[in-house]
């Protein structure tokens, strides 16, 4: 079964707190209207992330309700901007550093004999109710996959430039609009009986998954930070595979429907030559040009864990004590 993704500017979200409160009303009148300075906010939280949330969504599909000068308004990016330091803060705080790209590369591509992560609970003993759940965490990044990346294309060169394209044009379906990504994850939503409307979900998902998109919308919109865009990218490419092969396995025990397990049988055959391209051509070529960028390439990647190990955490925390793991 396949639907039309054709995005729809979406509704504004619930807030989660004063900040998120207040910002969404303002967001309801004129560019240029007075907005709050944020106060101290738990750099993880609901409300820090789902201000930011709305901020960077701006710059990709919008709200309906929303004059679209909102995206450059100078107060918007000043608040934004300290949200930004807030959560890099903790970024910097809560990740090792360093300089040794080798032993991070290395460290990714190690699959424990027991992975214990998400897929592979869902694999093992996961029931359908949470690889619903799984679906409409992940719903948030798939419905925009790959977009954060295409910002960091003008900032690279030679070879790394090309090669990130490459992979970008596997993402964006190589030329085929039913194959796209996100289209593909939209078909798996609508197969698994869920809404493939674009950031439907958003109300239900919590702030763990909320952060990931935010550092991946964060990475791409800074060129300062395109090493760590880079990093990401690779992280997530890497690691791909094996997953993406938990969640075939998890979708045949169900007998699902074959839109569900095309989305995770495809990244596995594509991600395991994007691993090697991100690797060697797009990581190795950008630091030949820019070698003082190991470092910020080193955090995307450790960034990237952080925050993957945080959204396990929380999930499996709620599954364990059989609650849901979304908010609503
Ligand atoms: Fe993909
Ligand atoms: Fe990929």
């Amino acid at each position: 079964m396949t639907l039309s993704t054709d995005v729809r500017p979406g509704a504004l979200p619930r807030p989660r707190g004063e900040l998120s409160a207040r910002v969404l009303d303002v967001l309801r009148g004129a560019p240029g209207s007075a907005l709050p300075s944020p106060p101290d906010l738990d750099p993880y939280g609901e409300d820090l992330h789902l201000t930011l949330h709305t901020c960077y969504e701006l710059h990709y599909h919008g709200y309906d309700a929303v004059d679209p000068g909102w995206e450059w308004d100078p107060g918007l990016l000043t608040l934004r901007a300290s949200l930004e330091r807030t959560f890099l803060d903790a970024l910097r705080r809560d990740t090792e550093g360093g300089a040794d790209l080798t032993a991070e590369l290395d460290q990714l591509l190690v699959t424990p004999t027991e992975p214990t992560g998400l897929s592979a609970y869902l694999r093992d003993k996961g029931e359908w109710w949470q690889v619903l759940e799984y679906f409409i965490h992940r719903s948030i990044y798939h419905h925009k996959e790959a977009d954060p990346y295409a910002w960091v294309i003008p900032r690279l060169r030679g070879q790394a430039k090309a090669s990130l394209v490459a992979v970008e044009f596997d993402e964006y379906g190589g030329g085929r609009g039913e194959r796209v990504h996100a289209r593909l994850y939209a078909d798996l939503m609508a197969a698994a009986g869920l809404d493939a409307t674009y950031l439907h979900y958003l109300d239900a998902v919590p702030a763990p998954m909320l952060a990931l998109m935010d550092m991946m919308s964060l990475f791409g919109l800074h060129r300062r930070w395109r090493g760590a865009l880079v990093g990401h990218f690779a992280t997530v490419e890497i690691t791909s595979p094996p997953g993406a092969a938990r969640m075939v396995e998890t979708l045949e025990r169900f007998d699902a429907d074959p839109a569900c397990v095309l989305f995770y049988r495809e990244h596995v055959e594509a991600d395991a030559v994007h691993e090697q391209v991100m690797r060697r051509d797009v990581i190795g070529d950008l630091l030949a040009r820019e070698p003082e960028l190991t470092e910020s390439v080193v955090f995307g990647i450790q960034v990237t864990n952080l925050l993957e190990d945080r959204f396990a955490d929380h999930v499996l925390s709620r599954w364990h004590h059989d609650q849901s793991s979304l908010r609503t």
